[in-house]
């Protein structure tokens, strides 16, 4: 990646700190808040890596205390996501072009679901979209390092809550035209937005949103981890 500012990131999981930890050189641990950060240098980037904790609020709430005491160029979330869309499979890749809070609902004051009263599109659900560039280098660092096959852009629906059920999963993708759901992407998007930092969010798809997978769940984040952190240490590293 071309800039030299600081690249914040938020990981959904400790697992995903750890191996992020791993390739922060000079790492040093800073306790701010109730919020765990790690400061250190990827590449030529200052990188600081902070865990969210599961949900819109925590995400929300850690973009911008990261925004408040960083100001970073940038703001980068990874982890896992239920795939929406049948093309996908457990262990494919998204990169979320937009992001949408499904369970944002004024829709008994005539607005669309999804619309966050913010004065534009009342009939349509308010998107966030991701930064085009960051999109653009996380791809290029995926394709030398991963399966292009494997590799998804699509919207993100996050929510205050797990997708585990086959009608669920269609009301969503129906209502918003998902490729994926989660739990936090578009609460940093929003938070974001609003501190006007381009931000990309990318997630490994760790079951099918329908309570086929549950099980697996754990043995997958860590896998997901791996997968997430190897693509974005090149991107960081590569003068792409
Ligand atoms: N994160 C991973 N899988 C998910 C799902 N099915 N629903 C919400 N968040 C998720």
């Amino acid at each position: 990646m071309q800039s030299n500012g600081l690249i914040a990131i938020i990981g959904a999981m400790d697992c995903e700190v750890e191996l992020l930890k791993k390739i922060l050189e000079n790492a040093e641990e800073i306790q701010a808040g109730r919020f765990s950060i790690l400061k250190g240098k990827i590449g030529k980037h200052e990188v600081v890596v902070a865990k969210s904790g599961v949900g819109k609020v925590c995400a929300a709430s850690c973009t911008q205390f990261l925004v408040d005491k960083f100001s970073p160029e940038c703001i980068i979330n990874t982890g896992i996501a239920g795939g929406t869309s049948e093309v996908l499979s457990v262990g494919d890749v998204v990169i979320a072009t937009d992001l949408v809070q499904h369970d944002f609902d004024a829709s008994d004051l005539g607005y669309a679901k999804g619309y966050m009263c913010n004065g534009i599109e009342p009939n349509k659900p308010t998107v966030y979209h991701a930064d085009k560039n960051l999109i653009e280098a996380f791809e290029k660092s995926a394709e030398k390092c991963f399966d292009k096959k494997k590799l998804h852009k699509g919207r993100i629906a996050s929510g205050d809550m797990f997708v585990g059920n086959a009608a669920k999963k269609m009301q969503i993708k129906e209502l918003f035209n998902t490729t994926a759901v989660e739990m936090e992407g578009a609460a940093i998007a929003q938070a974001a937005y609003l501190n006007n930092t381009p931000f990309l969010i990318v997630r490994a798809i760790s079951d099918l949103a329908d309570g086929t997978a549950a099980g697996s769940l754990e043995e997958f984040e860590y896998k997901s981890a791996q997968i997430t952190s190897s693509i974005l240490h090149s991107m960081l590293t590569e003068e792409i």
